[in-house]
């Protein structure tokens, strides 16, 4: 079967049907480079995929994040974990043994700040090149990912804004956003885990060659600057490049792979009845080779 690729967006992501991300060889792990080098967020359709063959498919990309430790109410043991692999983040709103999340559970309050606008990662200093989210059960209604194109936000800024933010760089916190959003109170030990990261607000991306907006709400203040003043300015980009002209809608079905490129995008999750539905989502995370 050929590859159909479909635009989604006018400025990025597109619709790829006729590839099957279960047997991943150097000539189609080419391919999708190809794709998303251009098209910055890729919806593979038709995908049946297990954990261990979306690791092995994500590995073509490089070396995967391993999922932190987040404190979980559930203490019995387990004898069927739904999820074994640390290469696996599991972005369900399901324990290990299948329930539905309890609506005080940490990992509930946790998954709140997902529905901020943000990069996974930018708040490790080898951050995330792509995520690669795979839907093993869609929710019915709502929980649609939104994403931003934040290089097309950058070609459209004003000569005078581009000129204001070069050379810039923010701090980015995985705890600035959890404190903004759901009320996650850190250990000390998360805490010192994971430290902040410092990132330039403008990087060029290596696969298009283009500048693009480095922005999230993990990102706490710009580096000597005052924190209000910086906090504003980082507000301010984040309206603009979230406009609806930037902004991909995703509308999940069953056995969707979506991929996007975390270094010229931001994407957020949007509420669903997560206390009545199942939703089933499993993402590998690829880290940078070298801090960019
Ligand atoms: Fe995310």
């Amino acid at each position: 079967m050929s590859v159909q690729i479909n635009k989604l967006h006018p400025h990025f992501a597109v619709e790829v049907v006729g590839l099957d991300a279960s047997r991943p060889d150097p000539a189609l792990c080419a391919q999708v480079q190809a794709i998303m080098d251009t098209h910055a967020v890729a919806v593979l359709r038709d995908q049946t995929l297990d954990d261990e063959q979306q690791i092995a498919f994500s590995r073509c990309f490089g070396e995967l994040e391993v999922r932190p430790a987040v404190r979980t109410q559930v203490t019995e043991r387990i004898d069927n974990p739904r999820v074994r692999h640390n290469e696996i983040f599991d972005v369900s709103n399901l324990d290990q043994a299948g329930r539905v999340l309890p609506p005080d559970d940490d990992r509930r309050s946790y998954a709140l700040g997902n529905q901020l606008w943000h990069t996974d990662s930018s708040f490790r200093q080898l951050s995330a090149t792509w995520s690669l989210l795979s839907a093993r059960i869609v929710s019915p209604v709502g929980a649609d990912t939104e994403f931003a194109d934040t290089r097309a936000a950058y070609d459209a800024l004003p000569e005078a804004m581009r000129a204001r933010i070069d050379g810039l760089v923010a701090e980015h916190s995985i705890w600035h956003s959890r404190a903004r959003r759901g009320g996650y109170q850190p250990s000390a030990e998360e805490l010192r885990a994971r430290p902040p990261a410092r990132h330039r607000l403008v990087r060029t991306h290596p696969g298009s060659g283009r500048k693009a907006l480095y922005i999230a709400m993990h990102a706490s203040h710009i580096i000597g600057w005052p924190d209000d003043e910086g906090r504003d300015l980082l507000d301010e980009l984040i309206d603009f490049a979230t406009r609806p002209e930037f902004v991909y809608a995703h509308k999940w079905r069953l056995g969707d792979l979506v991929i996007w490129d975390n270094r010229c995008t931001m994407h957020r999750a949007t509420p669903f009845d997560d206390l009545g539905l199942v939703r089933d989502m499993r993402r590998t995370t690829v880290r940078e080779a070298v801090s960019a």
